[in-house]
């Protein structure tokens, strides 16, 4: 391997990746395995990250998993104590979870918003919190969460999840002030379109599915193992010296005209 290729390497390292199971944080586990990180598969369904964890180990790479839901705080302190017996640490949290549901804020009962900020913001400060237990001692660490374009820009008939995408990224920057002193780095990943299972009712649609793909600058969606090299980029030690910062990966969506 080149030298400056050693600094993307994830040899050795312990990484948690929330919404393992499909999608972009399955792609971003897959990377991360290959990249030599022990990756701890999280989702609600076990069975399917059993499937994904044997499918890791037979290609020579390490994986466990760590089944709960994100928004179940007693099962995910659980989570972090098994986490802490079995492997003493944790260098790298990505918290992909995000529950979507797109209609007008009329729609909305005040028990269905605060499920959506339960999930996507509640949870996403729990599992930094108890993911900073673990690295504080360690004085190094990554924390990595996956917002949105959403988090940033805003369109009709998605106020509820474009505001806990907003709320995530305040936390990304206010973790990154608060952490820094200690060697731990917090950092997002804002997607733009991927054609993923979350997307699939837009993707069925060839005319949706067109007119969402010419907004973006490259003029497709993106394929979900591109956002694998932001996830790696921001976990290894390429990235040492970045600190609250949100890495747009969105094909040029939110900069054309
Ligand atoms: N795809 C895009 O275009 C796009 C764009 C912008 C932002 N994002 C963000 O990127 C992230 C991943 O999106 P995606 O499209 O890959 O999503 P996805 O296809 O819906 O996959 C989500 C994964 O999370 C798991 N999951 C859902 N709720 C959970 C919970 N409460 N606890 C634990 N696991 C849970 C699901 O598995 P189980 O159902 O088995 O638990 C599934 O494996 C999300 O934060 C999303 O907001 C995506």
């Amino acid at each position: 391997m080149q030298p400056y290729l050693k600094t993307f390497s994830l040899a050795g390292r312990v990484a948690l990746i929330t919404g393992a199971g499909r999608g972009l944080g399955l792609e971003i586990a897959k990377a991360m395995a290959g990249s030599g990180a022990h990756v701890i598969l999280n989702g609600r369904n076990a069975d399917r990250l059993q499937d994904l964890a044997s499918s890791i180990r037979a290609n020579g790479q390490q994986a466990s998993i760590a089944p709960f839901d994100v928004a179940d705080s007693k099962a995910l302190t659980k989570a972090f104590d098994t986490i802490r017996e079995t492997h003493g640490c944790l260098d790298i949290l990505v918290n992909n979870v995000g529950a979507r549901s797109r209609k007008p804020l009329l729609e909305f009962s005040d028990q269905e918003i605060r499920s959506l900020i339960e999930t996507n913001l509640v949870a996403g400060f729990s599992l930094a919190r108890e993911a900073a237990r673990l690295m504080l001692p360690q004085r190094a660490g990554r924390l990595i969460t996956i917002t949105s374009i959403a988090g940033h820009v805003a369109r009709s008939g998605d106020a509820v999840y474009s505001s806990t995408k907003h709320g995530l990224t305040g936390m990304v920057r206010a973790l990154a002030a608060e952490y820094g002193p200690y060697g731990i780095t917090s950092n997002a990943i804002a997607p733009g379109g991927f054609a993923t299972e979350a997307n699939a009712a837009m993707l069925s649609d060839p005319q949706v599915a067109e007119h969402f793909a010419t907004r973006s600058a490259l003029g497709r969606w993106g394929k979900p193992e591109e956002i694998a090299g932001a996830a790696i980029f921001l976990a290894s030690a390429a990235s040492s010296y970045i600190t609250g910062h949100v890495l747009t990966v969105d094909g040029g969506l939110t900069v054309k005209m």
